[in-house]
């Protein structure tokens, strides 16, 4: 499966050329599902049980069955990396309720519809780690529970795409007068040499890169407060920088076309970029 990627769905191996998924899915037609997006590294994922286990807690909140055991699930990211022609990139976990005649409500022990496959990604590289990206904030018009990392994306794509149009790689989200998080991602904040994160409330997915940011940070005596940023605190911040799975640590350099300290990698935010990927190249799993 020379440059291939791999599809496993519902008990079975293929690839994403396959169409599979059935119109009556519960995911395509409500939104109805959970989803998780896991790196791997040298064909080795990265923090995969973490992503498990936000799955597993999205999926409980919204009555879905599971279908995998931690190990059934960690087994099943191996299984498709062997089959995978490519060593990095991403995997992307779906659960969705499943599939049934169309109704908002649902019969009750569906069997839930579920996937996992393999991609190549263009990771960030060492100069783009370095210049960092713009941002522009747009209100955040997503549901109150985005804790639970949904496959009802509208209110982030749309956000996103305002960010793309202004020359922007992402969009910070707004709402009363707090910066939350990023349309697809963390965001952080150094503000008198502390670093600002929005609390692990409903109103943000608790990223796994950022637990392990903050963790690093405090290794490092760096004070860390939970708490939102004020909009009329954000253009003038020491640093800032997002984080996820497929951007690690990221600067940000703009925010709405004003430079943020001096238009470079602030110190802090370099520390912590460097201490994380090195954390993602030592660890398995
Ligand atoms: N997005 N907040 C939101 C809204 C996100 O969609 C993501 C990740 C994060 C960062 O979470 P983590 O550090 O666990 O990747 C925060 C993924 C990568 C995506 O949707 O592609």
């Amino acid at each position: 499966m020379t440059n291939s990627d791999v599809l496993y769905f519902n008990g079975r191996f293929t690839t994403t050329a396959e169409r599979v998924i059935g119109v009556e899915d519960r995911g395509f037609q409500f939104g109805d599902g959970i989803y998780d997006v896991v790196k791997f590294l040298s064909s080795r994922t990265i923090f995969a049980r973490e992503h498990y286990a936000r799955m597993n807690e999205g999926l409980r909140e919204l009555e879905i069955d599971n279908p995998w055991s931690e190990a059934g699930f960690l087994r099943l990211c191996g299984d498709v990396l062997e089959r995978t022609a490519f060593g990095d990139g991403i995997l992307y976990a779906q659960v969705t309720r499943g599939e049934s005649q169309r109704a908002h409500f649902y019969p009750d022990g569906m069997t839930p519809t579920s996937l996992v496959y393999s991609r190549s990604f263009a990771f960030p590289d060492a100069r783009q780690k370095e210049i960092g990206i713009r941002t522009v904030t747009a209100e955040d018009q997503r549901w109150k529970r985005c804790c639970v990392k949904s496959i009802n994306l509208l209110a982030n794509a749309l956000a996103k795409k305002k960010a793309q149009r202004a020359g922007a790689a992402e969009a910070l989200l707004v709402a009363d007068g707090q910066v939350r998080e990023g349309a697809t991602s963390s965001f952080f904040a150094v503000l008198n040499g502390r670093l600002v994160t929005y609390p692990t409330d409903p109103e943000i997915l608790p990223g796994v890169v950022r637990n392990h940011v903050i963790g690093l940070a405090l290794s490092e005596k760096i004070r860390v407060d939970e708490r939102p940023v004020r909009e009329d605190e954000l253009y003038n911040l020491e640093e800032a920088f997002i984080t996820s799975t497929t951007q690690g640590v990221m600067p940000v350099t703009e925010i709405d076309d004003r430079v943020i300290g001096n238009s470079r990698r602030g110190e802090i935010t370099e520390l912590l970029q460097r201490l994380y990927d090195a954390l993602e190249r030592s660890v398995s799993e």
